[in-house]
């Protein structure tokens, strides 16, 4: 299948007060791809992806995600838009007074989802087989472990069928082998659902399962691209010492 960009973003500004964020940052993510972002704490990861979808307004630039352009669409095309674009926020929290079942039915009656072929129970079904938790289906969120939760929070991103997810540190809290696990489930949705992703992450194993190029993010932009063993591999120290 011919690639194409799901998503171009060009000289994208953001501040708050004199706190300079985002300082003209770019860059292009193709269908199919998993694209890795790294970067100190702080430096801006967050909002870089949550002004994709204006959970965050930009000062200035350009964010085109499936052809629309984001930063001029009007609020109709903007919840199409996030329909497409599957979010799984840094500590992606469940509601806690919801068992499994309604956490995931929440996304389809909060954007009136219909998919034609199947109805909600399958939608539900599919999504937590392809997480692995069928199982969990009428648990409460506190009888899960973390990797469990994390893993219930992908499935409740999947069930709008999202054509590109955004990942914010998906591994963050986790033990290694859970980390692992996470990782792998992350391929496994590319290929399951032919999705595009962009992964946030200080999680080098998970960088080195699940992209298949990484970005560093410094000052407000990206300094270099590269996969992870060209990047752990690289003649300098400073891109170097974020794999160690
Ligand atoms: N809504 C906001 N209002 C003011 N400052 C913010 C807001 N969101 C993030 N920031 C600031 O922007 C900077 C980058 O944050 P963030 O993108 O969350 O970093 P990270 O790279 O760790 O994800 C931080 O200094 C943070 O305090
Ligand atoms: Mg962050």
């Amino acid at each position: 299948m011919e690639k194409e960009n799901v998503i171009v973003v060009n000289n994208l500004y953001k501040s708050f007060g004199d706190n300079d964020i985002l300082n003209g940052i770019g860059f292009t993510l193709q269908s199919g791809e998993n694209l890795g972002v790294v970067g100190k704490s702080g430096i801006g990861k967050s909002v870089l992806i949550k002004c994709i979808v204006r959970l965050i307004e930009p000062d200035w630039g350009e964010v085109n995600v499936l052809g629309t352009n984001v930063l001029e669409c009007n609020e109709i095309e903007l919840n199409e838009i996030r329909k497409k674009v599957g979010y799984l926020f840094q500590g992606g929290a469940l509601y806690d007074s919801m068992s499994v079942r309604e956490n995931l039915l929440f996304p389809i009656r909060r954007t009136q989802f219909v998919d034609k072929k199947k109805d909600t129970e399958e939608l539900i079904e599919e999504s937590l087989r392809s997480v692995g938790l069928l199982d969990a289906i009428d648990k409460m969120p506190s009888e899960l472990s973390g990797g469990m939760k994390k893993r219930i929070a992908l499935a409740r991103t999947l069930i709008l069928r999202p054509e590109i997810i955004l990942y914010d540190e998906p591994t963050t809290g986790l033990d290694a082998v859970t980390s692992g696990e996470i990782s792998e489930l992350i391929l496994k949705i590319r290929e399951e659902y032919n999705t595009a992703a962009i992964i946030i992450t200080h999680d080098m194993k998970c960088a080195k399962i699940a992209t298949d190029s990484i970005k560093i993010m410094k000052d407000g932009g990206f300094i270099v691209q590269g996969t992870y063993d060209e990047l752990s591999h690289s003649e300098e120290k400073e891109i170097r010492d974020y794999f160690i």
